[in-house]
């Protein structure tokens, strides 16, 4: 298997990405929430890319049924309905419900992958899930979302954890330097995932903000056997 990693959204290229299977991460904590949501019985949740295009979508008349959700620069929208956080994507507000959804890097993530043949939403949570849906695939690129261009080492860690599982299956000859290095994170930090999260630049200002309960959750290895997928724009399973 050929893998590919871009270590922000940033940094896609579109030519690579087009008619390929894609796996999109943001541990922290747009792809964390988005599985959380469909967990918890979101009809779809649809990632675009700013707050204009995200309340384009929702008409006055249709609040029953729409929720608005998300966050800009770790803030909460003025006017929206639930925050960023997988532990706001509870099944009392969500269930049976369309969520358009908004973040400053997580959702751009997604829609950079626009292109794709296949998009699947992966983190933590739904990591050997997600590694045996493409387990058989020949070429595996992974958009890790970062932050504004910079790196998240929890995103790395992710996809790394996602490399080693298919090196299990001696399925492992990624073309990037990026690829290796989230591999040696893996390799290192396999065992103490929380508390290499805690450390990391975005989960020291989560927890700075008091979303420690949100590090938490986006830690739980395997916690979800569900592997989102966007098709034709929604996030569904
Ligand atoms: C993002 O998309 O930048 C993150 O999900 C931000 C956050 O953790 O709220």
């Amino acid at each position: 298997m050929k893998i590919n990693l871009f270590p922000t959204w940033m940094l896609v290229d579109n030519d690579a990405v087009h008619g390929s299977t894609v796996v999109v991460i943001d541990v922290l904590r747009a792809t964390s929430t988005i599985i959380a949501g469909m967990e918890n019985g979101a009809s779809s949740i649809i990632p675009v890319e700013d707050i204009e295009t995200a309340s384009r979508l929702v008409g006055p008349g249709d609040r029953g049924g729409k929720l608005l959700a998300g966050e800009w620069k770790g803030m909460p929208i003025d006017g929206f309905d639930i925050f960023n956080s997988p532990n706001d994507f509870t099944r009392e507000k969500i269930d049976g419900k369309t969520v358009i959804f908004t973040t400053t890097n997580g959702t751009r993530a997604i829609v950079s992958a626009a292109k794709a043949e296949q998009v699947i939403i992966c983190s933590l949570n739904n990591l050997s899930a997600v590694s045996k849906a493409v387990s058989e695939n020949e070429k595996l690129n992974i958009i890790c979302a970062g932050n504004a261009g910079r790196l998240s080492s929890e995103d790395l860690l992710c996809a790394g954890l996602l490399i080693e599982s298919l090196e299990g299956k001696g399925k492992r000859d990624f073309p990037s330097d990026a690829g290796g290095i989230a591999l040696l994170l893996a390799k290192e930090h396999s065992g103490n995932i929380e508390e290499f999260i805690r450390g990391t630049d975005r989960g020291r200002q989560l927890l700075d903000l008091g979303y420690e309960s949100d590090i938490v959750y986006c830690s739980d290895l395997d916690s979800s056997s569900i592997v989102p997928e966007v098709k034709q724009g929604k996030v569904v399973v």
